[in-house]
């Protein structure tokens, strides 16, 4: 809290009202509203919360503007270029980078938290093959909330750190027994010796009846894009997930929760969503018939991809991954996908087009992580799948967060009711 005050003055002169400014470390002051209404007898409005603070949070910061993303303070190139997921995960969670014995034994604890309950992996027998992956972790995960009922104490940090350690560990499992269920494959067990995306990458692609050796430039791009996903401050799926925990439910059913928010197209669905329309797209003849459909206010389509709530500048995640994609595509022999091609005509046609000038839209962390993900064998159904693996620390880490800060209480907007106002109910023969 400064000094600093907004003061409000309403239909009545007389009747003032002081808010408060809350300072944050970096980024716009932020007033302080919670009285507003208790004085003044009036709500804000701002559908899709674009000028809402929900909560105070010391995670991730964004700057829109310049297209800056930090976790913990640190600038994600850096993480990118230097870290590891796992490293990532414990800073995360913990606020700072951990020493070498410190990353070690986190890293050992994910590694033995990997397997699942037997009962809940013949779960998967319940879905149709056809369902989509992201139903299916959402519902599993969701079913997770049945078991281990003797460590979901949300008021015990120990309990705490175990859910942590256990939804981190098992979600990979969870997505491959679902990638395999889809195949009609045998379900592959992990194998704790192999790196976090190693290991994914085993159950994945494996198959009992051949020695799978696991490809370190497909295990790499996957730390690397999980990295770039891993938070991302009070996005649909996070909120979706505090505002579930804040009703102290229990914390996978509050991450099952945050699974369905992030399947949407407007959110992680989009990469599944960019393939589909490069795909339909075709050529690089046809872009300026589908810049020009995105542009048309009277048509639904959208160019997949691009725009952001929060960067009115290049996505920095984009950036790295644009990158990443020459590098990764070159390694696995696949310099010449024409996918990717197709992907940076479209860059370059939409960033010289008025319309996308004018809105400042950009390409966001979807538009390039399906091409890569296309290129290590990892079908389109399950790309928002590998979103969801990596951000589970984000979600872990603010639902850890929001559970220890007192300021915390059950979130409940309110709303611009708009609707009948009271009448009386007409019997059903009186209505005409
Ligand atoms: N193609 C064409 N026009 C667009 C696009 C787009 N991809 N994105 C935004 N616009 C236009 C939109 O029509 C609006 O125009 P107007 O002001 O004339 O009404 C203006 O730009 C502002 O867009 P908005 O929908 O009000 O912005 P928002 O902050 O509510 O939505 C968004 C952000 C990401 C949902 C939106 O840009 C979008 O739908 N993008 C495509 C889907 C996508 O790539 N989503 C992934 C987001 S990043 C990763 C993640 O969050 O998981």
């Amino acid at each position: 809290m400064t000094d600093k005050q907004y003061i409000l003055t309403g239909p009545d002169p007389d009747n003032t009202l002081q808010l408060p400014v809350l300072e944050p470390t970096v980024g716009p002051d932020v007033l302080d509203i919670a009285k507003l209404y208790a004085s003044q007898g009036v709500f804000t409005y701002d559908p899709g919360f674009a000028a809402t603070a929900s909560c105070e949070s010391t995670i991730t910061y964004i700057d829109g503007e310049q297209g800056i993303l930090l976790y913990r303070g640190y600038p994600i190139e850096q993480l990118a270029a230097s870290s590891s997921f796992v490293e990532v995960a414990y800073l995360l969670l913990h606020g700072e980078l951990p020493s070498a014995a410190e990353l070690q034994d986190f890293d050992h604890t994910i590694r033995t938290h990997t397997m699942l309950n037997e009962s809940l992996l013949r779960f998967f027998n319940g879905f149709h093959h056809n369902a989509h992956p992201m139903a299916m972790i959402s519902g599993v995960v969701g079913s997770m909330s049945a078991f281990y009922h003797d460590t979901t104490d949300i008021h015990d940090p120990h309990d705490r750190d175990v859910f942590a350690h256990r939804i981190i560990a098992k979600i990979p499992t969870i997505a491959a027994a679902a990638y395999k269920h889809s195949l009609g494959q045998p379900f592959v067990y992990p194998r704790n010796q192999l790196s976090y995306c190693e290991n994914l990458l085993h159950m994945f692609f494996s198959v009992p009846s051949e020695e799978f050796e696991v490809s370190s430039v497909a295990a790499e791009a996957l730390d690397l894009l999980f990295i770039l996903h891993a938070d991302h401050e009070q996005n649909c799926s996070t909120s979706t997930v505090r505002l579930a925990g804040s009703s102290g439910t229990n914390p996978y059913s509050a991450i099952a929760a945050g699974i369905s928010a992030l399947w949407g197209p407007a959110h992680g669905g989009a990469n599944e969503a960019v393939i589909n329309m490069l795909e339909r797209i075709g050529s690089a003849s046809h872009i300026d018939e589908y810049v020009d459909r995105a542009k048309d206010r009277n048509d639904s389509f959208r160019l997949m991809g691009f725009g952001h709530r929060v960067y009115k500048s290049y996505d920095p995640r984009a950036q790295i991954i644009r990158e990443m994609c020459h590098r990764v595509l070159e390694k696995l022999g696949q310099s010449n996908s024409p996918l990717f091609e197709l992907a940076l005509r479209l860059e370059e046609i939409a960033l010289k087009d008025e319309y996308f000038v004018e809105k400042n839209l950009y390409p966001n962390v979807d538009f390039y992580s399906g091409i890569i993900y296309q290129a290590l064998g990892i079908p389109k159904s399950m790309f928002t799948v590998m979103f969801a693996i990596a951000r589970c620390v984000g979600w872990v880490t603010h639902w850890r967060e929001m559970l220890a800060d007192p300021e915390t209480r059950i979130g409940r907007p309110r709303q611009l009711y708009v609707g009948p106002a009271r009448r009386e109910y007409t019997d059903l023969k009186q209505r005409s």
